[in-house]
């Protein structure tokens, strides 16, 4: 019986799935949930942030998580001197009901060099949840890394999220997660994960 993890006044849906997912077994059904909200509120093992190389902060849903979990968030990432592009790293949660944070460093879209873009894009999402194994963390919700400020466009970042977490899951790591979920906090994101995760 696929189940759902408890938000305030909301709850996880478990998805069907097409897109990336069309030929997922109940495995995957089961374990892969869309929320559409603020990343801060949710209780899972580990959220993921959308950082920059720098690791100190920033705008969007960087500055939502520092402000949710206090000043100690930015004095810990201090300490862990900058992360490069399509690459992450973990702190404590301080403040925030998760966890973790893992900070995930996603690409400046380039025009120029989608394919680039995308190979960094898939980096973080694979680094993220070999982090959360490695942590043992079973339950990890991600925020729509570089689809802001960077400007990955929305649908390809959101297939590309959706693959690299689907090949991650068909793994032998795979088991090891519990829950993935994708947060959505724009109406633009929410689309774009519907039409895949229905
Ligand atoms: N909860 C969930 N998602 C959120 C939240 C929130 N509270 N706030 C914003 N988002 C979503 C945005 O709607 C977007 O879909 O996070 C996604 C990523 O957008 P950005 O936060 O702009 O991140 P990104 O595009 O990866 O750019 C990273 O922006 O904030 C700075 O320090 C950050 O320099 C880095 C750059």
């Amino acid at each position: 019986m696929p189940y759902s993890i408890y938000v305030p006044n909301r709850y996880i849906l478990n998805v069907s799935t097409l897109g990336p997912f069309q030929n997922a077994t109940s495995l995957h059904n089961d374990r892969i949930g869309l929320f559409h909200g603020d990343i801060t509120t949710l209780s899972v093992d580990a959220i993921v942030n959308a950082a920059n190389l720098l690791l100190l902060g920033g705008g969007g849903v960087d500055g939502a998580i520092h402000r949710a979990a206090g000043p100690k968030l930015l004095r810990e990432c201090r300490t862990l001197h900058g992360c490069p592009t399509g690459s992450a790293k973990i702190t404590n949660a301080y403040d925030l009901p998760c966890k973790k944070v893992i900070h995930a460093v996603g690409p400046i879209y380039n025009v120029n060099d989608p394919a680039d873009s995308e190979i960094a894009l898939r980096g973080c999402y694979r680094s993220s949840l070999e982090l959360a194994v490695r942590h043992n963390l079973k339950t990890i919700a991600f925020s729509a890394i570089s689809t802001g400020v960077y400007r990955y466009p929305t649908a390809d970042a959101a297939h590309v999220a959706c693959d690299t977490v689907r090949e991650f899951m068909d793994s032998n790591d795979g088991p090891k997660l519990d829950k993935v979920i994708f947060v959505t906090f724009e109406e633009k994101d929410a689309r774009s994960y519907n039409l895949l995760l229905p």
